[in-house]
């Protein structure tokens, strides 16, 4: 079998781990029955995963947000590369919204959302089928699918988020809300590159409802709801008539590891780079050659000089410094005449 081979990125990278010796990973790997199969083998439907899932109530939420019209990526049984499915089926993003241990903090598919985290803040999500069951769903849960440590190759597809993230302050004392509306998907890389860009009407967004304790500082989870954008928690003005709103764009195309483009402190942050990377490369080898020459011609200039000095009278100081020019022996004198009669006849 041509596909033996390929096995092993779908389910040996499993079984090469511990962790999933021994643990059903069908879910992830095996295509999803169809309607028509459990029609035709006579049993129900599959109940299927709500659009939000209490994992900890407080503390950790699953949102599964509808990606209008998004493309859909596929990893087929057995297959390395994945593909684009034609026509799309209908399908939704992933997002674990979890407290962190010590509740300071809120991430977002293990990126800090709040506090928001200092830009660039890469967050990648999941994609499933819209009609993801809620045994599916569970079992993501159990093997903590939407963790960093998660390792086990699957037939989901993962994307680069665009997203503009809004903290929304309330006039309740202690509440905010965070928004985060999801603009476009991306995937990039040398594989089937694609994005696409969420603008259907109807697409909802994600918005949690946090509660901060004044004196500790320890976030809480009120709600997570996903909402059309037309009906997002809107800020009131304050007092200085301001809206009480700060939102931060985020496009993963207009970042590289320097920072974003077209902005001074990339342009900054290329040039000390690039310095350092000289400095520790050909620039390195460079300032040893150099220091190298140096010191080699020094010690000869020294040599040389020390030999002058015994050999050559004082008189002949001029000649001596000339000598300096040459390597090892002083010039010889009988030549200086003719060049000076070479100067004449040109003149
Ligand atoms: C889920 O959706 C796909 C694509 O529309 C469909 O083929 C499949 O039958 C659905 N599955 C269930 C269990 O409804
Ligand atoms: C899913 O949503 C339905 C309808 O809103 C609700 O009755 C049910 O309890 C929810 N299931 C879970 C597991 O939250
Ligand atoms: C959600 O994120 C938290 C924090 O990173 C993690 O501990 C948890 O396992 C994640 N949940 C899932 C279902 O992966
Ligand atoms: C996505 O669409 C919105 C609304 O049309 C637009 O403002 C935004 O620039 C688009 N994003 C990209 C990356 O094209």
């Amino acid at each position: 079998m041509r596909y033996s081979a390929v096995v092993a990125s779908l389910v040996a990278v499993a079984a090469a781990r511990n962790r999933w010796t021994g643990v059903d990973t069908k879910w992830a790997t095996h295509p999803d029955k169809t309607a028509d199969w459990y029609t035709e083998h006579g049993e129900p439907l599959p109940t299927l995963a709500n659009a939000t899932t209490t994992v900890e109530p407080g503390k950790s939420y699953i949102a599964k947000l509808d990606c209008l019209g998004c493309p859909f990526r596929v990893r087929k049984l057995y297959e390395v590369v994945e593909i684009w499915q034609e026509p799309a089926q209908e399908n939704s993003l992933l997002l674990n919204f979890t407290l962190t241990a010590d509740s300071q903090a809120i991430l977002l598919n293990d990126k800090r959302i709040a506090p928001l985290a200092p830009m660039p803040l890469f967050i990648n999500a999941f994609q499933t089928p819209a009609n993801l069951s809620k045994a599916t769903l569970d079992k993501m849960v159990e093997s903590h699918m939407l963790d960093e440590t998660f390792t086990l190759g699957t037939k989901y597809g993962a994307f680069e988020l665009a997203y503009a993230h809004s903290v929304v302050g309330m006039q309740k004392r202690g509440r905010y809300w965070i928004q985060i509306d999801v603009t476009d998907v991306l995937v990039r890389g040398a594989h089937n590159p694609k994005s696409y860009n969420l603008t259907q009407d109807g697409q909802k967004m994600a918005q949690l409802l946090i509660k901060e304790d004044r004196v500790t500082g320890a976030l809480k989870i009120e709600d997570l709801q996903l909402v059309e954008r037309k009906d997002r928690a809107m800020p009131f003005k304050m007092k200085c008539g301001r809206f009480a709103i700060k939102t931060t764009m985020f496009n993963p195309r207009e970042w590289d590891r320097f920072g974003k483009f077209d902005t001074f402190s990339r342009g900054w942050n290329v040039l000390v780079h690039s310095s350092i990377e000289f400095l520790l490369g050909p620039g390195l080898v460079l300032i040893i050659l150099t220091a190298i020459v140096g010191a080699v011609t020094l010690v000869k200039k020294f040599i040389a000089k020390r030999q002058n000095n015994n050999e050559l009278e004082d008189e002949d100081a001029e000649a001596a410094l000339l000598g300096n020019d040459y390597e090892d022996a002083p010039p010889e004198y009988e030549d200086v005449p003719e060049l000076e009669e070479e100067k004449e006849e040109k003149a």
